[in-house]
């Protein structure tokens, strides 16, 4: 059977540091003094989180949201024939193409709302300066909360689905794709283009220099407390 180039280099390399970063940032999430460390992981999510929607537009023909199967018809008719399905899909199958997308989606929004808590309730990070030291809201860490769990849910389903797949269609290769970029399934290979290529490597490279650096500038706090705090016990003080 002919193989075909599904995934290219930086969609397999995206993938990866993705999972990479994900389990750096809920490693450390149950511990305070290494927030930064949370942060920086969960920034460099953020990063590839922007490439993954950039490439969707001007990527290779299996990465574009265009190529997605995103008709629940479809969905309905590969799921009663999972066990023998009539038509091949060479990149996301229709399932994996909603499971691939609500991924992306919620993904932004869980670095949005991780962002947004670490801003305006620790006062640091990049929305730092939406920090108000007289209010006590934790609004958008539990936003943040729930929106990792339906993360976490989301991570379940498409490894159910991977291990499904390599369980009924193992003549596909689907799991090997991922790693080699190549399925065993008869069609058209991708090749980058220069510009392609650029903006893969700017993107990929920005993610991983995005954590180093946010990480080598927040060094393990001592539980340092949070901005204005000192301020406002000054102010308890002299109330007194
Ligand atoms: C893929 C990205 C991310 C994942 C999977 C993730 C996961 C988590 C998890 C599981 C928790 C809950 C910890 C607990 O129950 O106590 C948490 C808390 C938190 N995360 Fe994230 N996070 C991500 C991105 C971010 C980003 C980008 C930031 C900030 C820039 C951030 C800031 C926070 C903050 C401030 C908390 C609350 C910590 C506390 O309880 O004091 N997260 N995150
Ligand atoms: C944090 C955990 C993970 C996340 C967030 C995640 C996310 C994703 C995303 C967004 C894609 C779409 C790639 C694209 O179109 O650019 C994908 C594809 C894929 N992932 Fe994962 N993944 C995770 C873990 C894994 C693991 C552990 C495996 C293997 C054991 C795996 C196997 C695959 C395979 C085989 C594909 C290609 C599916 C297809 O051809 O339709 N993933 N994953």
């Amino acid at each position: 059977m002919k193989k075909t180039y599904v995934w290219s280099l930086p969609t397999r390399i995206f993938h990866w540091l993705l999972v990479l970063f994900i389990l750096g940032a809920f490693l450390v999430s149950d511990e305070d003094e290494l927030l930064g460390i949370h942060s920086a992981f969960g920034y460099g999510v953020g990063v590839l989180v922007i490439f993954r929607i950039v490439w969707g537009f001007i990527g290779p023909k299996y990465s574009r949201f265009k190529d997605f199967n995103l008709n629940i018809q479809e969905v309905k008719e590969f799921m009663t024939n999972i066990f023998n399905p009539p038509k091949k899909y060479i990149g996301h199958n229709p399932a994996a193409s909603f499971v691939m997308l609500s991924i992306i989606i919620v993904l932004f929004f869980v670095v949005l709302s991780g962002a947004l808590a670490y801003g305006a309730e620790e006062g640091r990070g990049v929305f730092a300066f939406l920090y108000d030291a007289s209010k006590e809201s934790e609004i958008f860490e539990e936003l943040h909360e729930a929106l990792t769990t339906l993360l976490f849910i989301l991570i379940g389903i498409h490894l159910a689905g991977v291990f499904t797949d390599f369980l009924l269609h193992k003549e596909d290769q689907t799991l090997k794709s991922i790693i080699t970029g190549y399925k065993n399934i008869e069609g058209e290979s991708v090749k980058l283009n220069f510009f392609q290529k650029v903006v893969a490597f700017v993107f990929l490279t920005l993610s991983v220099i995005t954590v180093i650096y946010t990480i080598s500038s927040n060094p393990i706090s001592q539980h340092e407390e949070k901005p204005g705090y000192e301020k406002m016990l000054h102010e308890e003080e002299d109330d007194d």
